[in-house]
């Protein structure tokens, strides 16, 4: 029996939310949320439970049911087919096609996973390249043998000039290297089934392909082959991770007003009110680190909005800060504790680290430092979770903790969806679209009418046409 079949194991790693400190009662009338304000909201939540329930019944909302439809067994099979014939698997994408993965691998696997002998790993290294830099890409190749490396290009568009650029790139060394024919092997595609150019490509080339299911945006599609196919090629256990998302969608669908998502994003949405524009997400684990990074994607393109749903200008929308526990306290926290007041922290606390250290009994005739002997780096990190949390809350700074029982990969599959109901519900609460991003598409336009990609002419003539740069403001 697997683990997260045996639901007391399920039971105790539940993730919770522990909002004490955004209350009145230890932050103060001016800074607190009243219960009253929850009662305030009460018809506006249950409206806004009933109108995603019924999006997600009308399959519009087809994320939510990944953890139920996805081809595990089709995933699992390629991997185990490939993984002993390659030295490194390369994941090329960004945005919602590189921030989950790179989120996952980060947190379940060793922190020094590729420098891991193969036989301690036993399976491929991991690469993600998502920017352009050149420097990267070309750096990458001192690092892999293109011959022994896999290649996974990742768009649900099939069409981000970035992503797109890197795959010309890659082909191109590969067929000159090793042939067409050879060549295909080393290259997978996980993208829409039928529409943009590299389902075309794959199609015409004969490429193994996955597929992102339609109703499923970047941003939200990493428990689709997107996250999936990459974490079962670094040995993470893809069942567990769904089945985590499925135990979370349990206790959002059967407490639809109250559970943990609703909670954070009502939360987040009564610090708006209150000016609280930034939100930051300050895990104290190194293993979480790029969970803020996803989160900063998932937050920032979902809720920052022009228009609301009847198209008035309403310019919402939260700034995410990326911090890490204790790293930022050497960093940000002085400006948490005395700057504005315009945020929201959001801990994540792990209970149970993966491994433990103590600090040896040395320095006896220094009690300045001798009081450091005999503690464990686990009880240090959380201690100074609490103190950091106390002086924020002394100081009536909004801040709420997400507490993991530790982290594997049933709590990570939690975690993701919980972010992502969260953030559909606050999106629905401010009444915006929290699917679309129409704000990157001016830049992207602007890209493409600079290289002169075709049907993009107007927007040329419009740049050509822009104010032209004054060389006094120019030092
Ligand atoms: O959330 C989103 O939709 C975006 O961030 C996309 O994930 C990103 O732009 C990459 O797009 P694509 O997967 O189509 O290449």
């Amino acid at each position: 029996m697997n683990r997260f079949e045996d639901n007391n194991w399920c039971e105790k790693m539940r993730i919770h939310l522990d909002f004490n400190n955004v209350m009145v009662d230890f932050i103060g009338d001016k800074e607190g949320i009243k219960q009253s304000q929850f009662e305030n909201l009460s018809e506006k939540i249950k409206h806004c439970a009933n109108q995603l329930a019924v999006k997600r019944d009308n399959g519009k909302m087809d994320w939510r049911n990944l953890p139920y439809n996805q081809p595990i067994d089709e995933i699992l099979d390629y991997v185990k087919q490939m993984k002993d014939d390659i030295e490194s698997f390369v994941l090329l994408g960004i945005g919602g096609s590189a921030l989950g993965p790179i989120a996952l691998q980060q947190a379940i696997n060793h922190p020094y996973y590729n420098e891991l002998p193969r036989e301690k790993r036993n399976y491929p290294k991991f690469y993600v390249a998502d920017n352009v830099d050149p420097e990267r890409l070309v750096y990458l190749f001192d690092v892999i043998d293109i011959d022994k490396t896999l290649f996974n290009v990742v768009s649900k568009s099939g069409n981000t000039s970035e992503t797109m650029s890197q795959f010309m790139i890659i082909k191109d060394m590969l067929e000159k290297r090793l042939g067409k024919e050879h060549a295909k092997k080393h290259i997978v595609c996980t993208t829409d089934s039928e529409n943009g150019n590299l389902i075309k490509i794959a199609k015409l080339e004969g490429y193994k392909t996955f597929y992102i299911p339609s109703g499923v945006g970047g941003r939200f599609s990493q428990l689709t082959p997107v996250g999936l196919l990459a974490a079962a090629f670094c040995a993470i256990n893809i069942k567990e991770l769904l089945a985590g998302a499925a135990f979370m969608d349990k206790i959002c669908t059967s407490d639809p007003e109250n559970n943990i998502a609703v909670k954070f994003a009502v939360i987040n949405y009564l610090a708006m009110q209150s000016g609280k524009n930034i939100s930051v997400m300050m895990p104290y684990a190194d293993s979480l680190k790029f969970i803020s990074d996803w989160y900063a994607q998932l937050w920032a393109e979902s809720l920052g909005k022009a228009v609301d749903n009847e198209n008035r200008t309403v310019n919402v929308g939260q700034t995410p800060v990326k911090a890490l526990g204790v790293t930022d306290q050497h960093s940000q926290v002085q400006l948490y504790n005395e700057g504005p007041y315009d945020k929201i922290i959001t801990f994540i606390r792990v209970e149970n680290y993966r491994k433990t250290i103590s600090v040896p009994k040395i320095f006896s005739d220094m009690p300045s430092l001798s009081f450091l002997g005999g503690i464990t780096h686990n009880q240090l990190i959380q201690v100074e979770q609490e103190a950091t949390e106390f002086a924020l809350s002394k100081l009536n700074r909004m801040n709420m903790t997400i507490v993991l029982p530790q982290v594997n990969e049933f709590v990570l599959g939690q975690l993701f969806y919980m972010l992502e109901v969260a953030t559909a519900f606050a999106g629905e609460l401010l009444n915006i679209n929290a699917f679309n991003q129409p704000g990157v598409e001016e830049a992207k336009n602007a890209t493409y009418a600079m290289f002169g990609k075709p049907g993009y002419e107007d927007k040329k003539n419009e740049l050509d046409n822009a104010p032209k740069k004054n060389p006094n403001y120019y030092l």
